[in-house]
């Protein structure tokens, strides 16, 4: 399973890079936005700071527009993909950039049916994002299992991501269902590793190792 960092805060990423347990970049607009810097500017930062994917969203919303936009953002870095959102002028960008080499992941991924269109149309990756079914009111959930299933079933290539990440249960059920990819925001990320049990466990040790020597080499 890949682990993703869903933000555009370079320190963020430059911290879970460090750690060697994150896989690639996820960013979007409002990602972008928050971060207070240039689009393309903190694009290209990214990509020199994660080696593996990153991804990098269109702004236009005709096939044409996506084209262009995607090809100018495929060449700030080779490991550079390009989300595209859901809808049939995004899926038929994503069929000429596929077939072009350019890999996408079409976002913004809400049902079952989007994901088996997002699949047909060629996409490395498709992210549906669970959180914001949870806030509807809906299981955000369901919809990776059943995605997971039909993936199965017709034997797609394209990867699920799963986004929208809100706290760690998300992480392991996305685990518990075989997705390929969870795209997690930092805080969520460094929760993964805490547990009180581990704390009292490390304190505890400490306590009785007073005294202890261990030579170093
Ligand atoms: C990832 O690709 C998305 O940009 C991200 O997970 C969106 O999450 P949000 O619902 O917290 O904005």
């Amino acid at each position: 399973m890949l682990f993703f960092l869903d933000t555009a805060i370079v320190e963020e990423i430059k911290e879970g890079m460090a750690l060697g347990l994150c896989d690639g970049v996820a960013t979007n607009p409002s990602l972008i936005k928050k971060s207070g810097r240039y689009y393309l500017e903190v694009l290209k930062e990214i990509a020199e700071i994660c080696k593996g994917p990153v991804s990098a969203e269109v702004i236009a919303t005709e096939t044409s527009g996506i084209l262009k936009e995607a090809r100018f953002l495929s060449k700030i870095a080779p490991n550079i993909i390009i989300k595209v959102p859901l809808n049939f002028e995004g899926l038929k960008a994503v069929k000429i950039l596929e077939e072009e080499e350019i890999e996408t992941n079409v976002t913004l991924c809400f049902s079952v049916n989007q994901a088996i269109l997002a699949a047909k149309a060629g996409a490395s990756y498709v992210s549906p994002f669970v959180g914001r079914l949870d806030d509807r009111g809906q299981d955000g959930m369901e919809l990776i299992s059943d995605m997971s299933d039909i993936f199965d079933t017709y034997d797609f290539k394209t990867k699920v991501i799963v986004a929208s990440v809100r706290h760690p249960i998300h992480v392991y059920q996305s685990a518990m269902l075989g997705a390929d990819i969870a795209t997690i925001p930092f805080k969520i990320f460094k929760l993964l590793v805490t547990h009180p049990l581990t704390d009292e466990g490390i304190k505890n040790f400490l306590a009785d190792a007073e005294g202890v020597t261990i030579p170093h080499e």
